[in-house]
C-alpha cells in the first residue's frame, strides 16, 4: 500500500511532493526520475514573451534567496508549441501550468489558449503581479479583485483551478476566502515575501530593481503560519511551500493543513532534494504505519 497517496482537489497524487513554480525545469531529469514526484508545476507563463528583469537579479542571504527574475518566459504560443509537448512526452504525473496576466482579460485569453491543449491537468493562477486596470496594484492584494478573477476563470475550465496567494498582504485568510468563494478548487501558498539587500560598503542594492522576492529557509515559519491560518478558514485543499528542505519540514506543513507541498529554493543547493524527500517521507510513513492523508491538519496546540 502506498502510504504517500494524497489528492489536491480533483488531482490524484502518488505522493504529496511537487515543485515550486519557477524553480524547477526538465533539466532536473539529469539527476532523478521526474515521474517519482506527485505532480509537476511549470514556470509562470504569460500571454506574450517576457525577457525578465536585468541582472543582478539573484542574491543569496544568510538564510534565504532574493530573486527578481521578472517572470521571464517564452509566452504561451511558444510554450504550447515547444515546452508543453516535451513535458507531456516525459511526464506521466499531473502537469500544473502556472499562468499570470496584467489584466483579467489577459488571464482569460491565456487560460482559453491552454484549454485547447491536451495533457494539462491543472492551472496555478499566479496573482502576485501588477494589474494594469487597477493602478498597478497586484491582483493578489485585493480580495474583491481575487474573487472576480477567480469567478471568471472558474467558469472557463473543468480542470483543477489553483489560486496562488501572495504573503504580502494584511490578512491572507481574507484573500483565501475570496478565492474559495469565487470557485477556486484549491490554493497554493506562499509566493515570495518582499525583501531587499544592500552592499553596506557601496550603498548599492544587491538586486538591480531594488525590491525582490524572498524565499528559502528564512520564510518557513511565515509560510507555516499562513498555511495554518488559511487551513483553519477554508474547506478547499492547500498546496504549501516556503523554505521546505527536508521531510521533517514537509510533515510540519502537512500537520498545519497542507494536502501537498512544494520544494523551491532548496533544490538549488541540492538537485536531488526532491527524490530524497519523497524517499524519506515514505520511510517515515511506513515506519509509523500511517497514511500521510491522516496527518493533514492534525496539528495540536
Ligand atoms: C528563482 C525563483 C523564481 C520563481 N519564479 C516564480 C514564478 O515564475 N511563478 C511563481 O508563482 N512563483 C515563482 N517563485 C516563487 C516560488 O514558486 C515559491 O512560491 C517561493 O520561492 C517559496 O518557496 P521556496 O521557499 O521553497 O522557494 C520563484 C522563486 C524563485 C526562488
Amino acid at each position: 500500500m502506498n502510504l504517500l497517496e494524497t489528492s489536491l482537489g480533483k488531482l490524484k497524487l502518488q505522493n504529496p511532493i511537487t515543485v515550486a513554480s519557477g524553480t524547477f525545469g526538465l533539466e532536473y531529469a539529469d539527476f532523478f526520475d521526474l515521474n517519482l514526484m506527485g505532480a509537476y508545476v511549470t514556470k509562470t507563463i504569460t500571454l506574450l514573451p517576457k525577457a525578465g528583469n536585468p541582472p543582478p537579479r539573484l542574491y543569496e542571504t544568510k538564510a534565504g534567496l532574493l530573486n527578481s527574475i521578472g517572470l521571464q518566459n517564452p509566452g504561451v504560443q511558444s510554450f504550447c508549441a515547444e515546452q508543453l509537448p516535451l513535458l507531456i512526452e516525459r511526464l506521466k504525473i499531473p502537469i500544473i501550468v502556472s499562468i499570470s496576466g496584467s489584466s483579467p482579460d489577459e488571464f482569460e485569453s491565456l487560460l482559453l489558449r491552454l484549454e485547447q491543449e491536451n495533457g494539462i491537468q491543472a492551472y496555478e493562477i499566479n496573482i502576485s503581479c501588477p494589474n494594469v486596470e487597477n493602478e498597478g496594484i497586484a491582483f493578489g492584494l485585493d480580495a474583491f479583485v481575487v474573487h472576480q478573477l477567480t469567478q471568471r476563470l472558474s467558469r472557463l475550465t473543468q480542470r483543477e483551478l489553483i489560486l496562488k496567494l501572495s504573503p504580502n498582504v494584511t490578512d491572507i485568510t481574507e484573500i483565501a476566502l475570496a478565492a474559495e468563494a469565487g470557485g477556486a478548487d484549491s490554493l497554493t501558498l506562499i509566493n515570495t515575501l518582499f525583501g531587499m539587500a544592500i552592499d553596506w560598503k557601496t550603498g548599492k542594492s544587491r538586486i538591480r530593481k531594488g525590491i525582490a522576492g524572498y524565499s528559502g529557509a528564512a520564510i518557513k515559519p511565515v509560510a507555516l503560519a499562513m498555511t495554518y491560518k488559511v487551513a483553519q478558514k477554508v474547506k478547499i485543499p492547500i498546496l504549501a511551500m516556503g523554505g521546505i528542505a527536508n521531510w521533517q519540514d514537509a510533515l510540519e506543513f502537512i500537520y498545519a493543513g497542507a494536502s501537498a507541498i512544494a520544494i523551491g529554493t532548496a533544490s538549488f543547493s541540492n538537485p536531488r532534494r526532491v527524490p530524497e524527500l519523497i524517499n524519506d517521507l515514505g520511510n517515515y510513513c511506513n515506519q509509523a504505519d500511517t497514511p500521510i492523508k491522516e496527518l493533514i491538519g492534525k496539528v495540536t496546540l
